[in-house]
């Protein structure tokens, strides 16, 4: 595999289930520039891009989740950039369909979405969560049922 699909201890935010799902939703974009000579309307390589954008959704709803139940200042703002991603996303794997490229550009396109999502929202998220949950005075009871 190519190194730069390679999971990397850097790309942890301290959030146990948080770092599990981004290290799932990286895999699937490693596996995916795998089919680099595949055309995006590959059967398998179609079903990899649903499941992407499937567990992408999901992801992002755990994350809105964890910053409701911690409260977290920017939530709203959070949410509006999820939705930004998952138009982004969803446009550009159209695009690629419609154009029948080969899927290594959507993979590049997938890695740099991924880190940029990872570097300007759930870093600052996870210091905010993994502060409060150090700090168990702060934490709303409801917290006990994502422990
Ligand atoms: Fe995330």
């Amino acid at each position: 595999m190519d190194t730069q699909y390679a999971w990397q201890p850097r790309y942890e935010v301290g959030l146990e289930e948080i770092d599990a799902q981004h290290r799932y939703l990286f895999s699937l974009i490693g596996e995916l520039h795998e089919f680099s000579e595949a055309a995006v309307i590959d059967r398998s390589a179609r079903d990899l891009l649903r499941e992407i954008d499937r567990y992408a959704f999901y992801h992002f709803n755990s994350e809105e989740v964890l910053m409701s139940v911690y409260r977290y200042p920017h939530l709203d703002a959070q949410k509006r950039e999820h939705f930004n991603l998952l138009q982004v996303l969803d446009k550009r794997i159209c695009d690629f369909r419609q154009q029948g490229t080969t899927v290594r550009p959507l993979a590049e396109f997938l890695r740099e979405w991924f880190l940029k999502h990872l570097a300007d929202q759930d870093r600052e998220m996870a210091q905010f969560i993994s502060a409060a949950r150090n700090n168990k005075r702060g934490v709303p009871k409801t917290s006990r049922f994502i422990h």
